[in-house]
This record gives structure tokens, sequence and C-alpha cells, in this order.
């Protein structure tokens, strides 16, 4: 017959990076696996760059420095998934939304978002025209990797970056984005159609240029209660994922929201691949509440990795048992700590890659 004999497509699909395998539910030996922050301040390597680049702008926006930067985790652990130095805010510029990440006090946003004609002033992204460092890194990470892990690209989430430009930077409270969410809500929806058009857009952009998966982050989605988060976050993010889908059905789409436990249910309705899971929730109980259609990443407590390295094997052990066999990505349940010892992080990626089911 016509077509491609099964040994062929055994054969294609071995080229293929784990990861993708992986989520794809395909047979894999054992769970592909790659940390948050993989890249960064724990390194030493790292710790070098900043001393001779001290502006984060600079490190994330220079094309050289993203490809080192992204490559250090990979020479030293070889992680399944290499993810692009850069951060969720990095397309804000871009956007006509000037921002700086300062140290000791994290992202600040010159000239927050608080009215109609504010949100009238933020452009729609261009990724080819703002951010071409990032198309280049992608090209160049695909080259060095080889498809022996898989690239990976992200993006903030519409309300996620909505937050940070309408506190201003990091917030405890929400103060200012509730207040906007609950007595202007069509600003604020002005505001996240917006990021929702744009971050589409970007993650095809990532796509094309060598990004084989594309994690969306909505860390600060889980400060709405569950309704809220089906008015001003779960419809964006689902548009995100139409639109996408649309030019890219087979790029998987990684969705992670911190402290979800309360919206678990919610989260497949958005229509991503994988949900990546904290550590507040129970593997086993979240992989029931997904359903068995989505793909896990997580789960372990980036707190482990300052246990012993009995302690840390043990409940890798413990999350990859509760996952049970195939669509499973090993992770953290958030990023990997500073200060936190890189011979555990070895550690942990040596134990998990020796996994088999
Ligand atoms: O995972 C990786 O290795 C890729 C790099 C990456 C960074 N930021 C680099 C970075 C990723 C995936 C991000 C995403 C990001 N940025 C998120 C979503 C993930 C999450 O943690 O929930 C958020 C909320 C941001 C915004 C942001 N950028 C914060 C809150 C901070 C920390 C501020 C601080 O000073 O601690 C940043 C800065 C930042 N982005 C750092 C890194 C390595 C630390 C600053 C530095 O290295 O100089």
């Amino acid at each position: 017959s016509a077509g491609v004999s099964v040994a062929e497509l055994k054969a294609v699909s071995a080229t293929e990076p784990l990861l993708l395998n992986a989520v794809r539910g395909e047979d894999v030996e054992r769970p592909p696996v790659w940390l948050m922050r993989q890249a960064g301040r724990y390194m030493k390597s790292y710790q070098a760059i900043c001393e001779k680049h001290p502006s984060f702008r600079e490190r994330s926006e220079n094309v050289d420095l993203v490809v080192e930067i992204s490559l250090q985790p990979w020479k030293v652990f070889q992680p399944d998934g290499v993810i692009l130095f850069s951060d969720i805010l990095t397309p804000l510029p871009g956007m006509n939304i000037p921002f700086d990440i300062v140290k000791g006090k994290g992202p600040i946003i010159f000239d927050p978002i608080s009215t109609a004609a504010d949100v009238d002033k933020v452009r729609e992204f261009t990724p080819e025209e703002w951010v071409p460092y990032v198309g280049e890194a992608l090209t160049i990470l695909r080259k060095e990797v080889n498809n022996e892990a898989a690239v990976l690209g992200f993006v903030g989430a519409p309300f996620t970056l909505a937050s940070y430009v309408v506190e201003g930077g990091s917030s405890k409270h929400f103060s200012k984005i509730k207040r906007l969410a609950f007595s202007q809500p069509k600003v604020l929806h002005a505001l996240l159609q917006k990021f929702t058009t744009s971050m589409a857009k970007y993650i095809q952009y990532q796509a094309d240029n060598g990004a084989q998966a594309v994690q969306i982050f909505d860390s600060w989605a889980t400060e709405l209660s569950p309704a809220d988060f089906e008015e001003f976050s779960l419809p964006y993010l689902k548009q995100i994922v139409d639109t996408v889908k649309r030019t890219h059905p087979n790029l998987p789409l990684i969705l992670y929201a911190s402290g979800s436990g309360g919206l678990l249910e919610r989260l497949p309705l958005t229509g991503v691949d994988v949900v990546s899971l904290d550590w507040t929730v129970d593997m086993a109980e979240g992989r029931k509440r997904l359903g068995s259609d989505i793909a896990v990443q997580g789960n372990v407590d980036p707190g482990v990795l300052f246990g012993s390295k009995d302690f840390i094997t043990n409940r890798i052990h413990d999350t990859v048992k509760k996952a049970g066999k195939g669509k499973h990505i090993l992770n953290l349940g958030h990023g990997i700590v500073v200060g936190t010892p890189e011979e555990n992080v070895a550690h942990f990626f040596e134990v998990a890659k020796g996994l088999r089911y």
C-alpha cells in the first residue's frame, strides 16, 4: 500500500524529542523532565554573566546572551526541554509599555495603565519588528539542541500581563487590577483583548522560528475567584489556544497557573494540551480531576531541592508513580528558587533521566 510503513513512522518519531512524544500520548520509556526557571540565578555560570551584563533587559534581549544563558542548564544537566531565556514582560515595550527589572525590586512598569485612554495607547504586538532576537535565538537553539530535547517558548497570559501593567509591578493584594475589573470591567476587557491578540501572534512567531512547544504562564489568575476567572482569564486563554491551533494544530501548548487547585476542572476548557500543576495539588488527584485526554506537568515542590539527595529521589519517585504511565512531563510545581544547590539540581535530573516505566 502507499504511504509510510509502521517501521518508518517509528523511525520518524524516534527522532522527535521525548517531550513531544510524551505529550502526544505515545509509548515512552520514562517521563521527560525540565525545570521551570532552569536558567537563572541559582547557577554560578549565570551569576558570572550577570556580573558582566548587569541589565536584565540586555541579558534577555541580546541574541548571543539569550542563547548562551538558555544553553547553560542544557550543557550541565541535559534536560528534555530547553526553555528560551526571556521574560513574560519582554513583549511589553513593543506594545508601548516600557518596563525594567530591577535587582531586589522585581519588574517595574514606568507608566501603569488605569484608564481607557491608557489602554488606547497600547499597541498590538508585531514580534518580527520588536523582538527579532527571540526568533533568531530560537532558531539557533533548535540547531544547537538538534532534537535531543524540545526547544520551549513561552508567553504570559493576558490576565497575568494585565496585572503587572495595571499594578505597575509585582503586587500583594492586586487591588488596582481588581478595582479596574470590578468598577470598569470594559476597560480591563479591552486591555485583555489586546494582550490576547498579541500573545496569540507571539506564540505563532515563536513556533515559526523554532519553538516546539509553548508554555503560557498565568501566574496570577488564581488571585481570581472561579467565577471571575471565567470572566477575566478563561475566555482569553481559550481564544489564544483557538487562534494558535488554527495555524499550528500540532504545537503543544502548556498552561501553568500557580495555586490552581480551585480551578483545575476549568483549565482543560482552554483547549491546552498540558496542564502544569503546582505542588499544592496531589498529582494523582489532579490527574483524575483533569481527565485522561490532557497531559500533566509537574509538580515537585521547588523546596524539595533543598532536601537531601535521598529525599529528592523519593519525591521524584512518588510524583512519577502518582502521575502514572505516559502523558506526564516531570517538572517542579513552580520555578527553581534562588539559592538552590546546583548539585541537587544535577541529582534531580540524574534520577529523573534514569527512571523507566
Ligand atoms: O524558566 C526559565 O529558565 C526561563 C526564564 C524565565 C524568566 N522569567 C527569567 C527571569 C521565565 C519562564 C520567566 C517567566 C516569568 N517572569 C513569570 C512567570 C513564571 C512565574 O514565576 O510564575 C513571571 C511572573 C515573570 C515576571 C518576573 N520576572 C518576576 C516576578 C521576576 C523576579 C523579580 C526578582 O527580582 O526576583 C522576574 C525577573 C526574572 N525573569 C529573573 C529571571 C531569571 C530574575 C532576575 C535576574 O536574573 O536578574
